[in-house]
């Protein structure tokens, strides 16, 4: 029998709804050889949205995406709405209402892609950062008193419970393993001055592995040192596990490390539940309608949801489209400067991966 799965698909804002067709096409593609039946069902959450309704987000929408198997996102944030309002209101809400507890972001350089560190190949950028994507600073936690006055005081709080702490943590671990390759978990944290959140981490950290991840090594760096290895000795890190703002911060180093946004995919993971697959750039507003915005972060994305959704021979037919694509068809990664359009891109790693 066919494997089958629904996939809710929210293109966004910007240039998200023209990435997220070229994903579904090259999904398309995969699943007519490999046997897979996909059905989509499209929300028109984001800015137009709200611009249009007041509404940011239906109260139902979390339990009504909780039907799919996978959410496929392209982008959220339009330049006539305050900033903060769609990221919170959308985004950051269904990470939360979905418990989407990790952020899964993959730092690899593919052959023919330039990355800005000096002497560095793709031997050398193939990591993947595990950020904590349900604690820490969003949690929300905090206000201003005074606001307005000489004297007003700001609070945000950085808050972990034991339970956010282990689950990302054995996650992290399970991961290292599975992808088994220098077996290497290394923590990013910041235990010289956050002396109660990294004192907790770190405890976790080695109770699980010592008691249950034997035959994973155990490595520590604080995070403004992780900064500075992962352009000096990115060839250092196998999988890296941090805190939620610290892994918001060091993956966009990261994603400019393996050729920029139009390149970084990521996924919001509950293992338990339906999870949420978006490139790690942002709306790209400017571009919008034009058909020149790089669609292979999305792309990658939809490997990304594949490979989560267990089709691993889909999941590498669409990484092989992408790096035959890059090797042979691409003349940059920005926007405008492929030398192909937008579609172009999307019908040649379609093409390639069903071959
Ligand atoms: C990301 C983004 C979001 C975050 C914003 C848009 C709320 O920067 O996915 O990395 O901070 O998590
Ligand atoms: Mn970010």
């Amino acid at each position: 029998m066919a494997r089958s799965y629904s996939i809710a698909v929210i293109p966004g804002d910007g240039t998200g709804p023209e990435v997220v067709a070229e994903g579904i096409k090259v999904l398309k593609a995969v699943a007519a050889v490999e046997g897979i039946s996909l059905d989509f069902t499209t929300y028109d959450f984001g800015g137009d949205r709200y611009l249009r309704t007041g509404e940011v987000l239906p109260d139902s929408a979390a339990d009504e995406l909780k039907k799919y198997h996978a959410i496929y996102l392209g982008a959220i944030g339009h330049p006539d709405v305050k900033p903060g309002i769609l990221e919170k209101g959308i985004l950051l809400r269904l990470r939360f209402e979905l418990d989407q507890y990790i952020n899964l972001r993959p730092v690899k350089l593919y052959p023919n892609v330039e990355t800005p560190l000096k002497d560095k190949g793709p031997e050398h950028i193939d990591y993947v950062v595990v950020r904590e994507n349900s604690g820490g600073v969003y949690t929300g936690s905090g206000g201003i008193t005074m606001k307005g006055t000489p004297h007003e005081v700001a609070v945000q709080e950085m808050i972990y419970s034991r339970f956010q702490v282990e689950r990302c943590l054995r996650y992290a671990f399970e991961y290292t393993r599975k992808r088994n390759r220098r077996k290497t978990l290394a923590l990013v944290g910041k235990t010289n001055v956050l002396t109660y959140v990294f004192d907790l981490w770190e405890r976790v950290f080695h109770e699980i592995g010592d008691r249950e991840y034997p035959d994973i090594k155990r490595e520590y760096y604080h995070v403004d040192a992780t900064c500075m290895w992962m352009v000096k000795n990115p060839e250092w890190f196998d999988v890296l596990v941090t805190e939620n703002m610290f892994g918001d911060i060091i993956t966009d180093l990261g994603a400019i490390t393996q050729g920029g946004m139009g390149i970084a995919a990521g996924g919001n993971i509950n293992p338990g539940g339906v999870s949420m697959f978006e490139p790690i750039g942002g709306s790209a507003p400017k571009y919008t309608g034009m058909n020149i915005i790089n669609p292979l972060a999305a792309i990658a994305s939809a490997q990304m949801m594949m490979e989560t959704l267990g089709e691993d021979k889909a999941a590498s037919r669409m990484e092989q489209g992408i790096v035959k694509v890059l090797q042979r068809d691409l003349k940059s990664l920005a926007a405008g400067r492929m030398g192909l359009s937008t579609t172009q891109v999307g019908d040649k790693v379609a093409e390639y991966a069903a071959s």
